[in-house]
């Protein structure tokens, strides 16, 4: 039988072998329907997960955890949800940055987050920036991140480049590409886990996926726990990566 890692009594780093954990955190809304609650409740309940798995990611030692938070197509949402969205993000940064940087975690954000309001996006540099000099594990939000979106802005990125003469078109290869991802320097996806039983990736890190391993769960984002994360990992050390060999 697989072991079972047990983060919270965790003294050394585990063997499941992963660097870069991705999860699309899907559900709050089927969680507060169940409760007869309104959705919000959901996301408040969603932001207790956000805070658990941060801490059982590093217990973990995990390098990197990127959560998936905002969609650059949730803005099809009702107004009010994205404006409750908007509040729990701010809120959130407001409240949990000095945990991050007393543990050394460096925060990332992947996706156009500059079209967010302007005092949001003031905070989140001063948050990013706060945290950039430490040498603990990334948490990276995504946050108007769609993974179209961001290919869209890398090859803008490079066509720029190509005709003000600062890269040939031939040194348009799979490096350059990924130095122009909103994850450069991040490590490779490893694990991509989805919650709530859909099975799609809703628009998430499309080329970093390529060959990350994909973990779907039953269970609703906001019952997400160090115990369903470490499931996650138990089931990752089992596969058997190959990435296309022998
Ligand atoms: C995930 O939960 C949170 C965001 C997409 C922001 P949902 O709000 O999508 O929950 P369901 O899918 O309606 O249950
Ligand atoms: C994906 O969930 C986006 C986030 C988790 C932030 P959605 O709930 O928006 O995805 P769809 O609409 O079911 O594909
Ligand atoms: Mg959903």
């Amino acid at each position: 039988m697989a072991s079972q890692i047990q983060p919270d009594h965790l003294q050394v780093a585990p063997d499941h072998g992963a660097r870069h954990v991705a999860i699309i955190m899907d559900g709050n809304g089927r969680w507060a329907k169940k409760r007869f609650l309104p959705r919000i409740a959901g996301h408040r309940a969603g932001v207790e997960a956000v805070r658990r798995v941060s801490r059982a990611a590093r217990e973990l030692g995990l390098e990197c955890l990127t959560l998936y938070a905002f969609s650059s197509e949730n803005w099809k949402r009702p107004a009010s949800e994205v404006a409750d969205l908007m509040g729990l993000l701010r809120h959130f940064i407001q409240a949990d940055l000095d945990e991050f940087h007393a543990n050394g975690v460096r925060l990332r954000i992947i996706g156009n987050y500059r079209a967010l309001d302007a005092s949001l996006v003031q905070l989140i540099d001063a948050a990013v920036a706060r945290t950039a000099g430490n040498s603990g594990p990334v948490i990276a939000i995504a946050l108007n991140y769609g993974g179209q979106d961001e290919l869209v802005r890398v090859a803008q990125t490079l066509a720029q480049r190509a005709v003000a003469g600062d890269i040939a078109v031939d040194d348009i290869g799979i490096e350059a590409i990924d130095a122009c991802l909103d994850t450069a320097e991040l490590p490779p996806l490893d694990l991509l886990i989805r919650t709530s039983g859909e099975q799609r990736l809703s628009n998430f890190m499309l080329w970093q996926a390529a060959y990350a391993e994909l973990y779907f769960t039953d269970i609703l984002w906001p019952d997400f726990d160090s115990a369903a994360l470490a499931a996650a990992l138990d089931a990752f050390r089992l596969r058997d990566r190959r990435f296309g060999g022998l």
